[in-house]
């Protein structure tokens, strides 16, 4: 229920819309004064009247007649709302139960396409931990989104375009062979190219040039190779997306844009767009106090900007996307506005609907992420670390447990996606292993270890609780009650800000309000329709706990 839509409906103010009222209605400081509360001191100027006279006047015409809300007063110009806490109990436990899996899901975006670039590898790089924001961020706003009912389009814009190809070749033909790829995978083809950049003569990079020449001219051997090392990576991050639970519907790359850029160049001429700047071509930004879109390099090149163009055009016109997300660093944002504007002057009135979803930086505690420096932590080694950490924890806490390796892995995992999740997605962060595996802090552990007190609770009890008639709910019962009903709400608002921390925050907040609950009330000793209703409200927090992690790609494990 959303109770702040519900008041808005309700209330009529000459000149304010309902949107304003809706906006205006907020969650009052302690709720010993209603649930909901509207400050009339915004409305004053508008109506030419106090706020105390205008609190007074909405409350002498507010009906109570639907038993939505049990009470309306009016205290110092504010309006406030007592919501009916039977009513509230009974709807959203039925919700839940009846619903499963699906409470909190919706219908809103039937009928629409969201495509979303993420985690967008360049081949022939391993992963290192700044990855980890962009495939989890994309990887969660794609559940996201399908859970309200969208059409969703996960793409994995690769990097396997650039003349970086034709110098990975050549140190391959100098320096590498078969097994040796073969064994090290793509942290063997990276050292080569590694290798290129601190080696490499004249010689060699005139070489380099030349093949990749070759790889843009059909040549057999040289595209084998370029084959070769692109199935690499995609194998290598193939086993990090498996664990992270990340899937893509398209690996249409820059490359595949090769033959799509020419189309865009004609019309960026045709629409007097394109200008010459010391031989290349370039879109002028100026007018909009942006450096200018370089589109074609002196030597006739393409850009990543040009194969952005062509991308956005290709996904219009293929999938008619009702919006287009790139989850992107934001060291990029200067790129997006460029792309971004380009296609508004082009007058492509879609322009509008590509978001940069902008994210900050990932840095370990101890400093180390720098390719430069040669101090780089691959994704795959702090999954893994999380992973044994959490294996360490468990022989520690519960050393009997079954399948120990299972729950590790589920718990190791969703920490590593909690930690990229939980913050505000444009923060930088610090990763912290000690940070993202306790027990106590605002972590997925927390969140699973709750899960794993509500299923023993249910286990021992046997059943799950039944519907009540006339149980009084108290306040820390009705704390849990209303954190339940605001899950639909913050799956919602999580897609609008394509913010996926909304989601991770509700969950802790859930995981918070039960245990105090669970801390403070006997639930299997309860007496008369306590028990059952508690069984039933534990019940329906462990669903709704494994919703919402489930969201972000993190699983459950029944025992910890
Ligand atoms: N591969 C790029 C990088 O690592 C990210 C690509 C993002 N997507 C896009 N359409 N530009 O920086």
């Amino acid at each position: 229920m959303d109770y702040k839509a519900y008041i808005a409906d309700k209330i009529r103010l000459d000149g304010v819309t309902k949107q304003e009222i809706y906006e205006s209605v907020a969650l009052p400081p302690n709720s010993e004064m209603g649930d909901y509360a509207l400050p009339c001191f915004k409305f004053s100027k508008i109506l030419r009247k106090s706020p105390v006279v205008i609190a007074e006047e909405l409350k002498g015409k507010f009906t109570l007649d639907d038993g939505v809300l049990s009470e309306v007063s009016a205290v110092n110009g504010y309006l406030n709302f007592k919501v009916n806490k039977s009513a509230l109990t009974k709807s959203v436990l039925s919700a839940i139960f009846e619903q499963g899996g699906g409470y909190g899901s919706s219908d809103v975006g039937n009928g629409k396409t969201i495509c979303i670039d993420y985690s967008s590898v360049n081949i022939a790089k391993p992963f290192h931990i700044g990855h980890l924001s962009t495939t989890v961020i994309g990887g969660a706003l794609y559940r996201i989104y399908k859970f309200l009912g969208y059409n969703v389009v996960g793409i994995n814009h690769l990097g396997d375009y650039g003349t970086q190809f034709g110098k990975l070749i050549c140190a391959y033909k100098h320096w590498g062979n078969k097994e040796e790829v073969e064994r090290g995978g793509i942290h063997a083809v990276n050292d080569l190219y590694v290798r290129f950049n601190s080696e490499a003569d004249e010689q060699m990079e005139n070489e380099a040039r030349e093949y990749f020449r070759l790889i843009e001219n059909g040549d057999k051997e040289a595209n084998e190779l370029f084959e070769w090392f692109k199935s690499l990576t995609l194998k290598y991050v193939g086993t990090i997306y498996d664990r992270l639970k990340i899937t893509f519907d398209s690996y249409a790359g820059e490359r595949f844009y090769t033959d799509k850029m020419q189309p865009v160049i004609d019309e960026l001429n045709e629409k007097g767009l394109l200008k010459e700047s010391d031989g290349a071509k370039i879109v002028d930004l100026e007018p909009y106090g942006m450096s200018p879109c370089l589109i074609l390099r002196s030597d006739g090149a393409s850009l990543y900007a040009t194969r952005d163009l062509a991308a956005a055009i290709y996904r219009k016109n293929t999938y008619d996307f009702y919006k287009c997300l790139y989850v992107v660093a934001y060291q990029q944002n200067l790129h997006f506005k460029q792309v971004f504007k380009v296609l508004e002057l082009m007058g492509k009135p879609w322009a509008k609907d590509l978001v940069h979803v902008a994210y900050g930086m990932v840095s370990l505690e101890d400093g180390a992420m720098s390719t430069r420096k040669g101090k780089v932590v691959w994704l795959e080694d702090v999954i893994s670390r999380c992973v044994e950490k959490a294996k360490a924890i468990i022989e520690e806490k519960n050393p009997r447990l079954e399948n120990k390796d299972e729950t590790a892995e589920k718990v190791g995992v969703g920490a590593a996606i909690f930690g990229a999740l939980y913050n505000n997605k444009i923060k930088d962060i610090v990763f912290s292993y000690d940070k993202v595996l306790s027990f106590e802090g605002e972590t997925s552990v927390y969140v699973q270890y709750t899960c794993a007190r509500a299923n023993s609770v249910l286990e021992k009890a046997g059943e799950a609780g039944t519907a009540f008639e006339n149980y009084e709910v108290n306040a820390l019962e009705f704390e849990v009650i209303k954190a339940l009903a605001s899950f639909p709400d913050a799956v919602k608002e999580a897609a609008e800000k394509y913010e996926p921390s909304i989601v991770a925050r509700f969950a802790v907040d859930l995981a918070q309000k039960y245990n105090k609950f669970y801390i403070e009330c006997k639930i299997l000793t309860a007496e008369g329709e306590a028990k059952p209703f508690r069984l039933m409200l534990t019940g329906a927090t462990l669903q709704t706990l494994k919703n919402a992690l489930g969201l972000l790609g993190i699983g459950v494990p029944d025992k910890m």
